[in-house]
Parts: structure tokens; C-alpha cells; sequence
């Protein structure tokens, strides 16, 4: 079958069709170019954008059916395997993976711009010493406007590269500082000898006083979480980063916007709430109980790791995670981990149900990252400013890309009105 160019909207009254054109990307769904409709006097109704496509994009793809995963064309499995972070981010950013000598200088561009402006610990400090990592981090990150001010044209595109460089360089340290806030530990300044990983591994777990040496499988196994985490197409929070960036708002603020909203359990907060999941589980006796629950609409409990608006098939992202999961657990001699033991039941059990069948409910990756994270040490409060952390380098790429595209028009949804139509004021003393 040839690929339709138009499509007609007919009504069921005597109003004259609509023609549309019809707009094919390289892969992927077709898209109905909509645009005109408004001057026909219609709009479309999609709430959680089921299938509306909010913008042209040529940095991620994800097939859903397929459960594949491509930065720039490139498959999430290869990248993972064979590249750092800093080369998905150059990746992500730049279109193409970079050559040896771009691959030295991105790397020393981004490693001379770890260290924080030394005011911005004031900022840490107006926070409560148990302030949520992520409710730190969102106020940090904005706060780099009063700081980095100096490069916030979003129409010069080499000050969107620096502040993108300055956004991917200082958010490992900024995540590193929310939790040594908390702890009450001093704040470890960057060690630019260690590479992107390392360094953030550093700043979290070293003290000034003690050596520090990043065990070398754990730092990969954290490099392969940033790698999973760097984008994902135009989910909630990138969304949400080109929305408010969409009225020309600065990138410090814009990416704020989206940590705000990856923290939701919908979306990243979901490798926090799966740890939390599993430890109220307990026992892999009560696993039949929280299916029942998941399945139960009058309960708003869900199974947390489980589900995606994209995936109809296992999660990629999953899949690698869980082989990570084996190696971490085996280098830390954690083979017999109650918790671990737990989630492959659950899995199991969930993966063999009819509900979860049915609607074709696999694990997503934050079902696994968690317990990596949890083995390595790494406490439930920071998973999703470890992702946040990863993706600010899809974030940025992003917001870049919607900035540099002549079609990019400020982001303004229209709606469909069910409130009282027009009606006359009444005085306080006549209403009822
Ligand atoms: N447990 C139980 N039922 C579920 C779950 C779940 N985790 N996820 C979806 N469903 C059911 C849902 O109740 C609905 O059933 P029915 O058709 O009978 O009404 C059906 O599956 C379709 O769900 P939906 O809510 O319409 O799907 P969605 O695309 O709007 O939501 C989701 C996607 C990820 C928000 C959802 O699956 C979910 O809440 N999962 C748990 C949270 C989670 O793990 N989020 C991380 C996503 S991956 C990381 C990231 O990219 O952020």
C-alpha cells in the first residue's frame, strides 16, 4: 500500500470536508499535519497527547511494538556497550557520535565547568537538612540563572552551547551536594582526573578526610544508568522542558521545569516508589495480594516499574538494566539479595498474568535501575536525581533543537470548554 499525503476529515452534517496533508518522518507513525484546523473552526481533543505529535524531532526514536530505542539512529544496546556518557551526551547534542580528537575536547570542555560558583552553596544551605534531593535540585538548577547570566540569549546559538556545556558539566555536582546536604558532610569539590562517572560517584560517597578510589564495575554499571536515562523522545518532562522553553524562557529554568516534573511517580519518582514497592512487599508470600491490588480500579495502587505510554513490548532499556543488575550484585557478592529475589518473582508472576498480558504491562527500567542503585549504596532518595541527572543531557539537546527550529512556535494548547457559558454578575446580596 502506497503512504497516503492527504487525509479528509468529513462531518456528519452538511459542513464542507477538511483536507489535511499527510507527513511521513523517517520512521514511525505518519502524522496528520493539523495545523490549519483551527481556521475551520475545530480543534482536536487529546489529553495526555495519545496521539499528537507535539514537534518535529531527529534525536530519539523509540518503537514501541518492537521495544527499540535509537539515539541519533544509533541502538540503545550498542551505545550502552560500547560508548561513555559524555560521547551519548556529544551524541545526543551534536547529532553524531564524535571522532577522537572532538571526543578529547568535549571532554575537557565539560570537565573545566564541574565546579559550582562558591555563592551557590548559600543556596544548598537555605535548604532543611532533610530536604527531597529533588526538591534541592530543582531549585539549584533554576537558581544557575542568577549565576550563569552571561550566555541566556536562546536565539545566539553558541550561548545555548555554553550553557548546555555548563548544565551537563555542574548537574553531577549538584546532585552530588543535595545529598551531602543531607548527610551533613562537607560538600566534595569535582576531581576532574576522573571521568564523568567516577566523578560523580566521588562527590557522593568521598569525604575529605578518607581515600577514595570508585570501584571500576560499579562506575560502569553507573555510566550504563546515565547512558539508559540520557533521552527518551518527548516524554513528560522533555515535553515540559520545550514547553516552558517554547516561550523563549532561559534553559536553567526550562530544565528546573522538567526535574519538576520527571519527580512524579508516573514518570522518574518510579525507581524511588519501586524500591519503596518491593520493601512493603516484604515476602514474595504477599507478591498475590499487590497484584490483586494493581489490578483492582476502586485502589489507586499501581505496580511501580511496570506500564509505559510507548512500550508494547519489554522495555530495551530493562533488558540491559537487568544484566547490570547481575553483574553489580555479583561483584558485591549480593547474589542471595532478598530484595532482588523479590522483583524476579514479581516479575515472573506479573509477566504470566492475564491483566498484565492483556494490556501488554512489561518492566520499564526503572524496575531494575533501583536495585542497582540500592546495591551500590546509593540511597532511594536520590534515584530520581540520578536520572535527572542523566537527562539533562537529552534536556538540553532538546531545548536546543526546539530553539534552532524555524517552525517553533510558543506552546499554547487550546481546549475544549465545559464551564458556564457567558452569564451576568450577581451582587452578594441576591446570591443564594
Ligand atoms: N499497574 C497496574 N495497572 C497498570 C499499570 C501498572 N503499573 N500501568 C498501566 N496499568 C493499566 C491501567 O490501569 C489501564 O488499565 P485499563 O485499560 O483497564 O483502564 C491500562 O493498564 C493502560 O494504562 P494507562 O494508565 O492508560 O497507560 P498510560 O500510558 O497512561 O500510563 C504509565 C503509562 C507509565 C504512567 C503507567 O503504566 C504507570 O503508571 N506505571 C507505573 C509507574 C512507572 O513505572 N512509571 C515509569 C515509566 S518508565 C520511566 C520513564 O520513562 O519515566
Amino acid at each position: 500500500m502506497t503512504k497516503p499525503t492527504k487525509a479528509t476529515i468529513t462531518f456528519d452534517n452538511d459542513a464542507k470536508p477538511i483536507e489535511l496533508p499527510v507527513l511521513s518522518g523517517t520512521l514511525g507513525n505518519d502524522v496528520i499535519d493539523i495545523r490549519t484546523l483551527g481556521k475551520h473552526g475545530v480543534f482536536t481533543y487529546d489529553p495526555g497527547f495519545m496521539s499528537t505529535a507535539a514537534c518535529q524531532s531527529s534525536i530519539t526514536f523509540i518503537d514501541g511494538e518492537k521495544g527499540q530505542l535509537l539515539y541519533r539512529g544509533y541502538p540503545i544496546e550498542q551505545l550502552a556497550e560500547h560508548c561513555n556518557f559524555l560521547e551519548v551526551s556529544y551524541l545526543l547534542m551534536h547529532g553524531e557520535l564524535p571522532n577522537t580528537a572532538q571526543r578529547i575536547e568535549f571532554t575537557k570542555t565539560i570537565v573545566n565547568h564541574t565546579m559550582l560558583h562558591d555563592q551557590l552553596s548559600n543556596i544548598f544551605r537555605g535548604f532543611r537538612r532533610d530536604a527531597h534531593p529533588m526538591a534541592v535540585m530543582i531549585g539549584v538548577v533554576g537558581s544557575l540563572s542568577a549565576f550563569y547570566f552571561d550566555a541566556m540569549d536562546v536565539y545566539n546559538p553558541q550561548h545555548r552551547v555554553i550553557s548546555a556545556h555548563r548544565l551537563l558539566a555542574k548537574i553531577p555536582t549538584i546532585a552530588a551536594w543535595s545529598y551531602k546536604y543531607n548527610l551533613g558532610q562537607p560538600f566534595m569539590q569535582p576531581k576532574n582526573s576522573l571521568n564523568y562517572a567516577e566523578n560523580f560517584m566521588y562527590m557522593m560517597f568521598a569525604v575529605p578526610c578518607e581515600e577514595y578510589t570508585p570501584n571500576p564495575v560499579l562506575a560502569r554499571a553507573f555510566e550504563k544508568i546515565l547512558i539508559l536515562h540520557a533521552d527518551h523522545e518527548q516524554n513528560a518532562s522533555t515535553s515540559t522542558v520545550r514547553l516552558v522553553g517554547s516561550s523563549g524562557a532561559n534553559p536553567f529554568a526550562s530544565v528546573a521545569a522538567g526535574i519538576a516534573s520527571l519527580w512524579g511517580p508516573a514518570h522518574g519518582g518510579a525507581n524511588e516508589a519501586t524500591l519503596k514497592m518491593l520493601e512493603e512487599i516484604g515476602d514474595v508470600s504477599r507478591i498475590g495480594q499487590f497484584i490483586k491490588r494493581a489490578k483492582d480500579k476502586s485502589d489507586s495502587f499501581r505496580l511501580m516499574g511496570f506500564g509505559h505510554r510507548v512500550y508494547r513490548s519489554m522495555d530495551p532499556r530493562a533488558a540491559i538494566m537487568q544484566k547490570t543488575c547481575y553483574e553489580v550484585l555479583n561483584e558485591l557478592g549480593l547474589h542471595d539479595d532478598s530484595i532482588f529475589k523479590l522483583a524476579m518473582e514479581l516479575e515472573k508472576i506479573a509477566l504470566e498474568d492475564e491483566y498484565f498480558v492483556s494490556r501488554k504491562l512489561y518492566p520499564n527500567v526503572d524496575f531494575y535501575s533501583g536495585i542497582v542503585m540500592r546495591a551500590m549504596g546509593i540511597p532511594y532518595s536520590m534515584f530520581t536525581a540520578i536520572f535527572a541527572l542523566a537527562r539533562t543531557a537529552g534536556w538540553i539537546a532538546q531545548w536546543d533543537e526546539m530553539n534552532a527550529d524555524p517552525e517553533h512556535k510558543i506552546g499554547r494548547p487550546r481546549q475544549l470548554y465545559t464551564g458556564e457559558a457567558r452569564r451576568e454578575f450577581v451582587p452578594i446580596e441576591k446570591r443564594t
